[in-house]
């Protein structure tokens, strides 16, 4: 990817998308201190917690997913070296040869694995990725045509090397399912709702954890790490190590705001499906991932998906004459599957977004 003599035009990004050499750090970006529940599996009955203090931090919730959409949570209960363990293999396996990468590569029909070639919105990503699925294998719709309700599986590839990647990975995915899980009930209660209101739509969950790794770019002014984007699932549990790059853009300005790393913290931010059941209560905010010269860089975003069949629309608990849906119901599996295809070809229309399903005012 590096020792190109000129820099290869597909990573170049149009005027307006380029990074500012400058970027405004996280001001405000809300931080919140998960300690309250961090120690309980269930956030509703737990008797040693003060019930003010779940309270207060269900307010917290709800304002950061209302005003950002991107918060980050400290005492989340996931241990510091679960964290650094699935750092230091995935650190291990990108920097092998392409040649022992490509051997767990990922394609039309393997959709889990590692990819070098990922675009966002047309535009080539400087990034590598390593996937894999939370279920295994996931169960997923085999076809994008709406009248096929036949049902496929994705499996995961897992590289021999480094030993150890795949239970790695997966006591990762244990420990940070968990603490999504604890999430979508701390949103459920901000919206109202019961704390297990969601439990439902992920019994064959579609959710899967991504290794992302940002070589340095000899061209950082170009390119980006990942295009501008929203992510379309419901939530996303993102760890990123110390170097720093991700963006979200402020909603009150359009400002790109870099998210500051907090050692041990967890980047949470709401996907587009959250949006859709909420009636855009809670809105999935724009990001983006600007990469630098000198330092590769690290992150592990869990991305929270719902079983294929659900049918994704607001919910009706939040629905009345006043607050009409402003979506129609669409099929999450479709969805995704036309997604997970476009991701291999470069389109020349925009992709499949939330926007085709939302009804006009
Ligand atoms: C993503 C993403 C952010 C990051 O993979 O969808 O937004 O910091 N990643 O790597
Ligand atoms: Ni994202």
């Amino acid at each position: 990817m590096g020792d190109l003599g000129e820099f290869d035009s597909s990573f170049i990004q149009a005027l307006e998308h380029r990074p500012k050499p400058n970027a405004t750090e996280a001001q405000g970006i809300p931080l919140i201190d998960l300690s309250p529940i961090s120690c309980h599996e269930d956030v509703e009955t737990n008797s040693e917690t003060d019930p003010a203090s779940i309270e207060e931090l269900v307010k917290q919730v709800g304002s950061a997913c209302k005003n950002w959409g991107f918060f980050q949570v400290i005492n989340h209960g996931v241990p510091l070296d679960r964290r650094q363990r699935i750092e230091a293999v995935a650190r291990e396996f990108f920097a092998q040869s392409l040649e022992e990468k490509r051997r767990v590569k990922r394609d039309e029909v393997k959709i889990m694995g590692y990819y070098d070639r990922e675009h966002t919105k047309n535009v080539r990503d400087w990034k590598e990725v390593f996937d894999f699925g939370v279920e295994d294998p996931t169960l997923v719709a085999a076809s994008t045509d709406p009248d096929d309700d036949s049902v496929a599986y994705w499996t995961n590839q897992w590289p021999e090397y480094p030993p150890k990647f795949r239970e790695t990975c997966e006591e990762y995915t244990r420990d940070v399912g968990k603490l999504i899980m604890k999430l979508m009930e701390l949103i459920a209660l901000s919206l109202g709702l019961k704390a297990k209101r969601f439990h439902e739509y992920f019994k064959d969950q579609t959710s899967t954890i991504r290794l992302n790794y940002y070589p340095p770019c000899p061209s950082p002014e170009l390119a980006l790490g990942v295009g501008r984007h929203r992510d379309n699932g419901v939530l996303t549990v993102l760890a990123q190590d110390e170097v720093g790059g991700l963006q979200v853009k402020r909603r009150t300005d359009g400002e790109w705001i870099g998210v500051k790393p907090t050692p041990g913290a967890f980047i949470i931010n709401v996907g587009d499906i959250m949006q859709v059941w909420t009636n855009e209560a809670y809105r999935s905010a724009e990001h983006r991932v600007v990469v630098n010269s000198v330092k590769e860089r690290l992150s592990i975003p869990f991305f929270l998906n719902p079983a294929h069949y659900t049918e994704v629309k607001p919910l009706e608990e939040l629905i009345d004459e006043e607050h009409p849906p402003k979506y129609r119901p669409y099929v999450w599996g479709k969805f995704q599957v036309i997604r997970k295809r476009s991701n291999f070809i470069k389109l020349n229309v925009d992709n499949i977004q939330i926007d085709d399903f939302r009804i006009a005012p």
